[in-house]
């Protein structure tokens, strides 16, 4: 254990020299400490004595951080001892003692610590819309990231998906700008807003306007226009920064032709002077490097590392050599960046690891940390799979299933934990089957067999995520079962990996459906994608349909207590799911977007819309009662909404308040989400729902970018309710 500092950042900064400051500045990979080559690396835990020297000796490295090449799943004593061994360097190589900061993508929980609990990605845990379950997901999150010695998490994803072709959309909190902020700030405070010990820093990604490449490909360019910018990209890193999230990451990409990582207007302007963010802005992946390399902004290394310092950026993420460090110091001492300049970096950077206590000790025993992967936090994990997985089609209450009969189970994500948990399992593509396996977690195939007794289970694979491999064998099955069941899924994919040239399911996992279906036998879907793959096709052959998204590693019990009724559904979609490929609209498109080739307003036909999920329930909704019907300044309304469990069984309700505004100066979207409420109710209990509404809450960014509500008639809605207001 270390002695406890208390440091004065401002002394510490006068007794830094150039190299030191610069160094603080620089963010490298694991590989470039360990033994090997970096992209082969077994075993990263390896520390290499003369790599350690070298960057925190020579460079005086401030942070490091870990991605895909060979890191694998690394025990708790491991990460200690890698953690350990790193700050001993650091502390050692310089007389004023600054601790390293150690950061790690813990995407859906601690991705690379073996053990610990994967909870559904972040487009699962929208599909709760439950709030409290989010933030307990991220205070787990943080407790097994601080258990593994590391303070700072690259989570969460605040990048709107309306882009549904795009990689990460799946890392995402859905389409909507109100619902991703209610996730936004559950995941901030939950990762952050804990006792010293059991927090981390949050990260907020990746700042702007990355989700909206207009190919669809990662890292493509987008074209968002500043209006739409605020508008739709913006309020999620607003909601983030008010909740206090101490770092962000930059987008990798190109607005109208500017790389965010040399948008002054963007990274200063916007978020220094106008948003008021005091934390520390770290670029994404080699994104320095990338204005000269990809983007031809710039016509050197050296030339980029200047624009991206002087357009914002406080760390680089360099992070396999020290050509940033090199021409960093450099354009210091040759006075084309002022030391001043870097000052203010390096303040933010100390800063940080003075919050997060990091000098006072930079051990986080794991004795600390007892509950690290325990039962209590994979129960958390089910819950939020379990609120998350979305009934989308129920022909004839095929489900729940009996499980007094026989069931076939087919497809790729059938008994694949790979499948259930996407990428940043484990590796950062999350391709590992048996290589990183959780011993104790079961595929849905696996829960299902726990749940019916092996002999009632049938299994054939039928089909990978893209070929066929035996789809016949499945086919002679299916003769012997009452029901089938198939997986469909997706190979784990992010980033440019993740690219695909269309949104259409692969044939071959249709053709075993279509196979299927002529057998005549009950067939429920269970989909498992990283992003919504149309499968218009298929629809209609399916009796039931459910969407799992990426559950995690409690998904496949969630999924059978989903089946089988153990659990009422209660998850609804985060985003529009499309019919078609090139009908990609969302749920709040403008009136025209409607238009039908028949000139009537019946031409948005998506497959199934937001907020839809059904239940084993039905609920009723009477009247609105309303304390008012005007709305002017510093006044509010009071709305509530009578919500009756009206079948036989308990279930979970999400009310979803809607408005349309009705005429503005910029065209107004058909419906907005403005509130939401999960309530649960008993056969026959009704419940009232409370929502406050102001007239900010009926705001939108004007013509001038300025954030207004104008005077006029607003229609509120919920199911078939609706109730005109106006606005003064
Ligand atoms: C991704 C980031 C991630 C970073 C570090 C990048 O390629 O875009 O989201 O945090 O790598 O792993």
């Amino acid at each position: 254990m270390l002695a406890q500092r208390n440091v004065d950042i401002d002394m510490l900064i006068q007794n830094m020299s150039i190299e030191e400051k610069v160094g603080q500045m620089t963010q490298i990979d694991l590989g470039l400490l360990a033994d090997g080559n970096i992209c082969a690396l077994k075993k990263p835990q390896t520390l290499n004595a003369k790599k350690l020297a070298t960057a925190f000796k020579k460079y005086k490295v401030g942070s490091v951080l870990n991605v895909g090449c060979g890191s694998g799943t690394i025990s708790l004593d491991l990460w200690h001892s890698i953690i350990d061994d790193i700050q001993k360097e650091s502390l050692a190589s310089s007389k004023n003692k600054i601790p390293v900061l150690y950061g790690i993508d813990a995407i859906h929980g601690v991705t690379y610590t073996k053990g610990g609990t994967l909870f559904p990605q972040q487009i699962g845990q929208a599909a709760t819309w439950n709030p409290a379950l989010v933030k307990r997901a991220n205070q787990i999150s943080a407790y097994e990231t601080r258990a593994s010695g590391i303070p700072w998490n690259f989570s969460p994803v605040l990048d709107l998906a309306r882009q549904p072709l795009w990689s990460r959309f799946f890392e995402t909190y859905g389409e909507d700008v109100y619902l991703a902020k209610t996730m936004t700030q559950s995941a901030i405070e939950g990762l952050q807003n804990n006792k010293e010990e059991y927090r981390v820093a949050a990260c907020m990604k990746h700042f702007l306007g990355y989700s909206l490449p207009l190919s669809g490909k990662d890292r493509t360019p987008a074209w968002i226009s500043d209006r739409e910018l605020r508008e739709y990209f913006l309020p999620t890193f607003q909601t983030a920064i008010a909740s206090g999230a101490k770092t962000v990451m930059i987008n990798s990409g190109d607005i109208n032709g500017t790389p965010v990582h040399a948008n002054y207007d963007i990274l200063t302007t916007l978020l220094r002077d106008e948003l008021k963010f005091e934390g520390v802005a770290v670029t994404d992946w080699e994104d320095i490097y990338k204005l000269h390399t990809t983007h031809r902004v710039a016509s050197s290394k050296r030339e980029a590392t200047k624009m991206a310092i002087l357009a914002g950026i406080d760390m680089s993420m360099t992070p396999n050599d020290y050509e940033f460090t090199e021409h960093l110091i450099d354009l210091v001492k040759k006075g084309e960046i002022s030391e001043e300049r870097i000052n203010l970096s390096v303040r933010r950077i100390l800063q940080l690891k003075k919050e997060l206590g990091l000098f006072k000790t930079t051990r986080f025993d794991k004795i600390n940390y007892p509950k690290f992967g325990s039962a209590q936090f994979a129960t958390v994990a089910y819950e939020a799979a379990a609120e998350s997985i979305t009934l989308l089609k129920n022909k004839n209450n095929t489900l729940p299933l009996s499980s007094a009969k026989k069931v076939l189970v087919c497809g790729p994500s059938a008994n694949s934990l790979d499948l259930l948990n996407g990428a940043w399992t484990h590796t950062w593509l999350g391709r590992n089957d048996k290589t990183y396996q959780t011993p104790n977690k079961q595929t849905i195939l696996q829960a299902l067999q726990t749940n019916l007794g092996k002999s009632n289970v049938l299994y054939a694979k039928g089909v990978s995520a893209d070929s066929a491999i035996d789809i016949q064998n499945a086919i002679n099955k299916a003769s012997l079962a009452d029901y089938i069941i198939v997986c469909l899924g997706e190979t784990p994919a992010t980033e440019i990996p993740g690219n695909i040239n269309t949104l259409e399911l692969e044939d071959a996992q249709k053709e075993l459906v279509e196979s299927l279906s002529k057998t005549g036998k009950p067939l429920v879907l269970v989909l498992c994608f990283n992003r919504p793959k149309i499968i218009h096709s298929i629809v209609n052959k399916a009796d039931a349909i459910i969407h799992a998204y990426l559950p995690g590693n409690e998904g496949g019990h969630a999924i059978n207590d989903i089946l089988y009724g153990k659990v009422n559904p209660s998850g609804k979609l985060p985003f529009t799911y499309p019919s078609a490929t090139n009908s990609l609209v969302t749920y709040d498109h403008k009136k025209s977007e409607e238009m039908h080739v028949d000139f009537s307003f019946n031409g948005f036909q998506p497959e199934f819309e937001f907020g839809h999920g059904l239940s084993y329930t039905s609920f009723n909704y009477g009247d609105f009662l309303i304390s008012k019907n005007t709305l002017g300044d510093k006044e509010n309304i009071m709305l509530q909404i009578p919500v009756q469990n009206t079948g036989t069984r308990k279930g979970k309700e999400v009310v979803q308040l809607y408005y349309d505004d009705v005429f503005a100066s910029i065209t107004p979207s058909v419906k907005k989400l403005v509130r939401y409420k999960k309530i649960e109710l008993n056969p026959g209990e009704k419940k009232l729902v409370s929502f406050k509404l102001t007239k900010e809450d009926f705001s939108f960014i004007n013509k001038k970018l300025n954030r207004v509500t104008e005077p006029g008639d607003i229609i509120l809605m919920c199911k078939d309710k609706k109730q005109k207001i106006e606005i003064k």
